[in-house]
């Protein structure tokens, strides 16, 4: 029996109509990907890459976790930076985060949420960096400011990874940007804490 046949439905409704706009779609991205962004978000479900930058299927490179984090020990995020910089031959690393982010809210917070604490500990550590910062503010300006923050420190870690300096010391065109998506309208907004190499 096919569960949440719902979703097969709308998946059907959805090639249908894409095939009708744009005949042979498929078939041609079925022969290869070469998309220009690697994206970095989280895994928020109010934050999907593709949709939000109005691309399709095909332009970007996509990666999610909790919080947008990237750690120098994380494989699995490590292999997709990897990929995407030495076979994809991306020409942007796109790191977004968002404001409302759970993920910060629950690192600001004292509370235990289990196995997901050691996870946030790395979000802790943004806090811990730039403590000054958050001197004098409100509960909800500390959240912005964290979530603002830990997209710049990610944009810095993944600027460190051996992968990015490699392909920057070999002259390869990669930038690095930090975004930031507002959940609440709809927009997002560059951080201006762009890499272009590491001179
Ligand atoms: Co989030």
């Amino acid at each position: 029996m096919k569960t949440l046949k719902h979703l097969f439905d709308k998946n059907l409704a959805w090639a249908t109509s894409i095939n009708k706009e744009n005949p042979g779609f498929f078939s041609s991205l079925a022969k290869q990907q070469a998309p220009k962004y690697l994206w970095i978000g989280c895994s928020d479900s109010r934050v999907p890459a593709t949709q939000i930058v109005g691309l399709s299927p095909g332009e970007i490179f996509v990666h999610r976790n909790i919080a947008n984090v990237v750690i120098h020990t994380d494989l699995n995020c490590l292999s997709v930076i990897q990929y995407a910089v030495d076979v994809l031959k991306v020409e942007h690393i796109i790191v977004c985060g968002h404001y409302d982010c759970g993920g910060i809210t629950a690192a600001l917070e004292n509370h235990e949420h289990g196995l997901i604490d050691n996870w946030l500990r790395h979000i802790k550590d943004v806090y811990r960096f730039n403590a000054e910062k958050f001197n004098g503010l409100t509960h909800e300006k500390k959240l912005d400011l964290l979530c603002e923050l830990n997209v710049t420190e990610q944009v810095k870690n993944i600027s460190n990874t051996t992968i990015v300096q490699n392909a920057w010391k070999n002259g390869q065109e990669l930038y690095v940007h930090g975004w930031i998506y507002n959940i609440k309208n709809g927009i997002l907004k560059d951080l201006d804490t762009s890499f272009s190499s590491n001179k």
